[in-house]
């Protein structure tokens, strides 16, 4: 979108060790995803919720909730698993979360249903030329 604006949010300590050149459009934003965070019109999350387990995911989606409006748009990017038959690759790599971060690979829906829980709507996946794939939801 011509002329957007983006803000980058992370916790203080690395938004503090960021060496980023000023931009009128982007703004830096410091503070904890399990509290509050920033009003935007779109959430983009990339491999963020697979660091974590069910229950802190639904904390961050809840806190991002809280901030958006209704239609808002919030777009997860990771190794979405499709709900059947994943790749051996995939579900490694679920394993490989699960040991370094406690967090997991979800499926489509598993996915959508956490999004339910938090008042959002799945919209749909992208797929991408390489293993990520996006889920779309949207605030309601
Ligand atoms: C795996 S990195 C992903 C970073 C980036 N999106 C990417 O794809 O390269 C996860 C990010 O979540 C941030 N993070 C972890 N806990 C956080 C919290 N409580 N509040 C805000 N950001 C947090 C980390 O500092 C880190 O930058």
């Amino acid at each position: 979108m011509p002329g957007a604006e983006g803000v980058l949010f992370d916790r203080p300590s690395v938004v503090e060790a960021l060496a980023f050149p000023d931009h009128p459009r982007l703004a830096l934003h410091a503070g904890d995803f399990f509290d509050t965070m920033p009003a935007a019109d779109a959430y983009v999350l990339m491999h963020v919720l697979h660091n974590w387990d069910d229950e802190r995911t639904a904390r961050i989606l809840a806190t991002i909730r809280k901030s958006a409006a209704p239609g808002a748009t919030l777009l997860v990017i990771e190794n979405v698993l499709p709900d059947e038959r994943p790749t051996p690759a995939a579900l490694t790599m679920d394993v490989i979360m699960l040991a370094l971060t406690r967090g997991r690979e979800r499926t489509e829906g598993e996915l959508s249903a956490l999004f339910d829980a938090a008042g959002f709507r799945f919209t749909g996946m992208t797929e991408t030329s390489g293993t990520m794939r996006i889920a779309g939801a949207r605030a309601v």
